[in-house]
């Protein structure tokens, strides 16, 4: 059976991280067919948007998306539409990709990254469970006027809308506890439901879906508290279930944790199974071009994109391994690089991850 992948490399490290992946998918033997196209910056320089029709065409035809990065200081003065992070709003939007999983796992050799002690981050794996299709983000009425009321009337204001339905929050709370189920079956929600309508009716969502799921231990979080737990007492953590725009916010202070945000992969899944990878860093325009990028995390989404998508569980396992095996050789690129390591450049970590593979 063919499995069709959208291959959306994009800006600054974009390319360079993508080809790695590439390399270790085609290393597996298995029956990919790959097809590449622009995104974000480079798509609009070519096609004058950031999602070109034909991109969008291409990966709601595939069976899943490997997406790199987006972004370049050089577009920041375009108005919001044309901006490349419009790409993945858009490709999240038009897939209905509403559930982001964000795994933030230390790996062992590299526990001395982190910027917390090793004792707190050692053996750490947090899956953040986060909605991505509603939210603040989505949420309409949203735009500029003069204010109608409020401190000053009459001055100009801006304004967005938090919103979610039931369904909404039912869908992603389902996933959350069905994670739980195949870890540590633990869900804590977060919200902020002492303030917010919106995270009252998510608290009360979650609570009855919780229901489902006997096995499963529910806790409540409020988000500031989440914030401070995550640096305090982070392995007391298990599945983090929360909406976008607060998992926007914890899933980079997470990332954090484990030391290399260049480790860290990423799923966003509709419910048909179709889903888009990429790592969880950003298209870093400063090192851009200079092969010396991490692409583990690419690698390691590839290997999501495999389990999640493909169920070809055996195959994820094999790329897991393989960069578990390298980093046990010492092999390092310079953002997660230590005294008595080996520094390899970019490529030279692909190669590295491919001969490893067995
Ligand atoms: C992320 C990013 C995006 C988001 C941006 C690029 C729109 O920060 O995937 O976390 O806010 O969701
Ligand atoms: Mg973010």
């Amino acid at each position: 059976m063919t499995r069709k992948i959208a291959v959306l490399p994009g800006d600054g490290i974009g390319p360079e991280i993508m080809d790695q992946a590439v390399k270790v998918l085609k290393a597996l033997g298995e029956d990919f067919e790959m097809e590449f196209a622009d995104v974000g910056g480079v798509a609009y320089a070519h096609h004058g948007h950031p999602l070109p029709q034909a991109t969008l065409d291409l990966a709601k035809a595939a069976d899943a998306v490997l997406f790199g990065a987006v972004g370049d200081f050089k577009y920041d003065h375009l108005e919001r539409a044309l901006r490349p992070e419009q790409a993945i709003l858009g490709l999240r939007k038009a897939l209905g990709l509403f559930a982001n999983l964000r795994p933030a796992k230390c790996f062992a050799e590299l526990t001395q990254a982190s910027t917390l002690r090793p004792e707190f981050v050692s053996g750490l794996d947090i899956l953040i469970v986060r909605e991505l299709t509603g939210d603040i983000y989505f949420g309409t009425p949203r735009g500029r006027r003069q204010a109608p009321d409020g401190h000053f009337p009459g001055a100009l204001e801006a304004f967005d809308t938090m919103r979610y339905t039931v369904p909404e929050i039912e869908r992603i709370a389902h996933v959350a506890f069905e994670a739980a189920r195949k870890r540590g079956r633990k869900v804590t929600s977060v919200d902020k439901a002492n303030v917010l309508e919106t995270s009252q009716l998510w608290r009360d969502t979650v609570t009855e879906v919780a229901k489902n799921y006997p096995d499963v231990t529910l806790e409540h979080m409020y988000v500031d508290n989440a914030a401070m737990q995550l640096v305090r007492a982070p392995k007391a953590l298990d599945v983090v279930l929360t909406g976008n725009i607060f998992g926007d916010i914890l899933s980079d202070e997470a990332s954090m944790l484990t030391g290399s945000i260049g480790m860290l992969a990423s799923a966003s899944l509709n419910d048909k199974k179709q889903g888009l990878y990429e790592p969880s860093h950003g298209s870093a325009p400063d090192i851009a071009g200079k092969n010396i990028a991490n692409p583990l995390a690419t690698i390691l989404s590839a290997a999501m994109m495999l389990r999640y998508s493909f169920d070809m569980n055996e195959e994820a396992d094999r790329i897991e391994a393989a960069v578990q095996k390298v980093l046990s050789e010492g092999i390092r690129t310079g953002d997660i690089m230590s005294e008595g390591c080996r520094k390899v450049s970019c490529s030279e970590m692909g190669d590295a991850v491919v001969a490893a593979l067995g």
